[in-house]
């Protein structure tokens, strides 16, 4: 017998059940993902709330979707995970939702479904089977390796996907500026103009200009994303363009889940880029305000570390980026030029960084 051989062996019977049982969670983990997708294309969460605080049978649930005849038998299985993982409660022999369903509620504010859905589409998920591959290759990022292009090109020519991925963040978005304008709103007082430079359909600059009235609010981002949106208040706007090439002035840069998809050599770019704009708007208060993760910052339990490590690969594997500890911003800050900066750990996983020029 080999030495693995001896090894395997020596593990009690127990431990290797439970080495096998281990494994076994991690080959399946997908399943937790497709089968809470598939709920909200399914409707589940929104039909169960729709009949009110009351526990709602599985018949009533079963006949309130639109089903095949043959496959409403099978609704029992999905709910007896999704109530396993946290999604729902059984009840009185009836479901109720959770604080995590309710959070993919249609007429949630901050529903969490649109960015759901824009992860697991496809052109997201199938990079995976690519992993291996791309580390084999010279390719930029898994993505390329099974679509072809990179990310943002990819985007440029199919409109469909660009479009739940746009509405994604849009949702992100606004789950992140609700909490800013409510328990943050002193980061914004005293600024005269924002950039939201990546700022994808306006979600975050459209509510500060209407929080502020006298700031002067614009979104720079791609033509594919902007072109055929237009500002509906007069301190407002969007402008189409390359982050890379020039930001539009302004005395604060916001640069919202922008860094993390990018290469460290790119973010230096934008980042010069972004104090050329504070500097070309003659302030010396300017300011970016970055929000981003800083890895291992905040909240370091088991799970929160786990969500930061999987949204590192996902930049891996997606834009070819990364999330990034807080010597690596510093890093990065000094070496674009700035002064100093400061971070602020108010977005749970995520944080406020401030840079000042
Ligand atoms: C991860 S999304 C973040 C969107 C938004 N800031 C948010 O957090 O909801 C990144 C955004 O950067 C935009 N983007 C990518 N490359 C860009 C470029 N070269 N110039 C301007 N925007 C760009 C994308 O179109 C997209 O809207």
């Amino acid at each position: 017998m080999n030495m693995e051989g001896g090894k395997m062996l020596a593990m009690g019977g127990d431990e290797l059940l439970e080495a096998q049982s281990h494994v076994w969670n991690h080959i399946f983990n997908f399943i937790n993902s497709m089968s809470l997708k598939c709920a909200i294309q399914l409707g589940i969460p929104d039909a169960i709330h729709s009949h009110g605080p009351n526990p709602v049978p599985l018949s009533i649930l079963v006949s309130s979707l639109q089903l095949h005849p043959n496959k409403t038998q099978f609704i029992y299985r999905l709910m007896r995970l999704l109530t396993h993982s946290g999604f729902f409660v059984q009840q009185e022999e009836g479901y109720i939702l959770t604080n995590s369903s309710r959070l993919l509620l249609k007429d949630n504010p901050c529903a969490v479904s649109p960015f759901l859905l824009s992860m697991l589409q496809p052109a997201l998920t199938d990079p995976w089977q690519f992993l291996s591959i791309w580390f084999q290759t010279d390719d930029q990022t898994p993505f390329e390796t099974a679509h072809g292009v990179p990310f943002w090109k990819y985007m440029r020519n199919k409109p469909k996907e660009g479009e739940v991925f746009n509405a994604g963040m849009a949702s992100d978005a606004r789950l992140v500026i609700n909490v800013l304008l409510e328990k943050h709103r002193s980061v914004f007082e005293g600024v005269e103009s924002l950039v939201d430079v990546g700022g994808g359909t306006g979600t975050v600059a459209k509510a500060i200009s209407q929080a502020f009235p006298q700031m002067e609010c614009t979104v720079l981002d791609l033509p594919q994303v902007v072109a055929h949106l237009k500002g509906d208040q007069p301190n407002f706007k969007y402008v189409e363009g390359d982050m890379f090439t020039l930001i539009p002035p302004a005395d604060t840069i916001l640069l919202k889940w922008i860094l993390h998809d990018w290469s460290d050599e790119e973010c230096v770019e934008i980042l010069k880029k972004c104090k050329e704009a504070i500097t070309g708007s003659g302030s010396k208060k300017g300011k970016v305000m970055v929000i981003d993760l800083v890895l291992f910052n905040t909240k370091n339990d088991a799970d929160s570390i786990e969500t930061q490590l999987l949204y590192d690969m996902l930049m891996m594997i997606v834009p070819g980026g990364k999330e990034r500890e807080e010597k690596e911003w510093a890093k990065l800050i000094k070496e674009a030029g700035f002064r100093a900066y400061k971070i602020f750990p108010i977005l749970d996983l995520r944080s406020l960084i401030e840079i000042y020029p």
